[in-house]
């Protein structure tokens, strides 16, 4: 499984990229705005930070400034891949842009049959979130679930299932399980991936017990 990091902030990627665990970078508009950065120059530096499937979102609607925007973006770096929303002419743009061998992540998925046409306008990544599915009272997990499901019926369909919206580790483990292909996680929830009090606790007594030992592996 593939993991991704959910931000536009360059420190939290630099870190992040230290542990070599890191397979790609999204964002989106609200993470962009965050950063308090210009759209081009953040892909750009995170592009050069990252080998993988960087993330940048149109902000158009209409299909040929969707078109004009995502050629921009694609030019900045050949791992850009185009975000585009879930809409008619998201939809014409991601055929348009995969027809000319740029990457596409089609985002704001909610529904199987989203994910289904998608599939059909050649999306490289589909993002169903999870989370905000979550928030309504409605089962994030189960949407993947069927998207998962329904991949796999047709060896044609080369769209990765990115899972987005993660809001906490289970989510993961959970998409792990049903073989989703990567997940996009924030930095604090990959930072949580880490942490088990059991470990701590063993790694305290094994630490204790090999300083009585007065042993040092290197100087032997
Ligand atoms: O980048 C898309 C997605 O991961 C957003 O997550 O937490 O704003 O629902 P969230």
């Amino acid at each position: 499984m593939k993991f991704f990091v959910d931000t536009a902030d360059l420190k939290e990627i630099r870190d992040l990229a230290q542990t070599g665990l890191l397979d790609g970078v999204t964002t989106n508009p609200s993470l962009i705005a965050k950063s308090g950065g210009k759209i081009l120059d953040v892909i750009a530096e995170i592009c050069s930070v990252v080998d993988g499937p960087v993330s940048a979102e149109v902000a158009a609607t209409d299909f040929e400034t969707m078109l004009k925007e995502g050629r921009r973006l694609a030019k900045i770096a050949p791992n850009v891949a185009v975000k585009v929303p879930l809409t008619v002419d998201g939809l014409k743009t991601c055929k348009a842009l995969s027809g000319e061998g740029t990457m596409v992540n089609v985002t704001l998925c909610f529904s199987p049959s989203q994910a289904i046409l998608a599939a059909k306008a050649g999306a490289t990544f589909i993002s169903p979130f999870v989370g905000r599915l979550d928030d309504l009272s409605q089962n994030g997990m189960s949407l993947i679930a069927d998207i998962v499901q329904i991949y796999r019926q047709y060896d044609s369909i080369k769209t990765e299932v990115l899972v987005a919206s993660i809001r906490h580790p289970i989510h993961l483990v959970e998409s792990a399980k049903m073989g989703a292909h990567v997940a996009t996680l924030p930095p604090n929830v990959i930072r949580q991936l880490y942490n088990h009090p059991l470990t701590d606790k063993g790694l305290d007594a094994f630490l204790k017990d090999w300083a009585g030992t007065g042993q040092s592996i290197l100087g032997q």
